[in-house]
């Protein structure tokens, strides 16, 4: 495909040798090696709806906060520190991705590993750059141990914080990569290839202002093993951006 971009990797770190987790990962799990320190334990606001209320009034300086202590769910036990996103918070553009992995996990930061490198081509692909107009988040905010897949009580359990980014953020476009991002947004769990080409609103069924456009594409993750589909990625990526000059034509007042 002429049109296609070079999403050239950049160089490979001492990662090489363990690819970045992603959806339809079918290799096997890596066993992390370093004992991970166990966090305080969180304050009352420990789960259910009480839980989700508060999240829900968070800033970004509490969230981060809340996130750094949370306990919801087992993955706390095994993680190196939580990871709740990066990027512009006044971003129209909002990437999302399934959960930290290792390198994420020990540098605090969403997708700095192989796939990392590989998402950043594909924004550049589209003349966007990492934290400039841009916020990328995770389906959930600690590493499955050995990199796994999170599981659906997992991305219930972190969803108020992914609710709550979305809705600090106002984004114009939401970007899904991948399987788990998709079913943590859309509670679907259809095959990638039958979410790709659609677009969704978050939230579904939107409210009478129209919700925030969301469309599903491959993990980059994903992409790094299957090279022919970075052709459909790209696909994904100019409907993206055609999405994104929509949605701001709409939103410019009309005179
Ligand atoms: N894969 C993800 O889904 N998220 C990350 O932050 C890194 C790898």
């Amino acid at each position: 495909m002429g049109l296609s971009p070079q999403w050239q990797l950049r160089e490979r770190t001492s990662m090489a040798r363990l690819p970045d987790r992603g959806a339809g990962d079918t290799e096997p799990p890596r066993v992390a090696t370093t004992p991970v320190p166990m966090v305080a334990e969180a304050p009352s606001l420990a789960t259910g709806t009480v839980r989700e209320q508060a999240i829900a009034r968070m800033d970004w300086a509490a969230l981060q906060r809340d996130v750094a202590a949370c306990r919801a769910c087992g993955l706390c036990q095994q993680r190196r520190q939580a990871v709740l996103g990066v990027g512009d918070t006044g971003a129209d553009w909002l990437f999302i991705g399934e959960g930290p992995g290792a390198e994420e996990d020990a540098r605090g930061e969403p997708f700095v590993g192989p796939a990392g490198k590989l998402l950043d081509a594909m924004l550049a692909a589209i003349d966007l750059r990492r934290g400039d107009d841009v916020y990328i988040a995770n389906a959930v905010k600690c590493r499955p141990p050995g990199n796994r897949t999170p599981e659906s009580a997992e991305m219930v359990a972190c969803a108020p914080y992914l609710k709550r980014q979305i809705a600090l953020l106002q984004p114009r476009l939401i970007v899904l990569l991948g399987r788990a991002a998709a079913h943590a947004l859309l509670g679907n769990q259809g095959s990638l290839a039958s979410l790709r080409g659609q677009t969704f609103s978050y939230p579904e069924p939107a409210g009478e202002s129209g919700g925030i456009p969301m469309l599903v594409t491959y993990h980059p993750a994903y992409l790094l093993r299957t090279l022919p589909d970075k052709a459909k990625a790209w696909e994904d990526l100019c409907r993206a951006r055609a999405l994104m000059r929509q949605a701001k034509s709409n939103a410019r007042p009309s005179v």
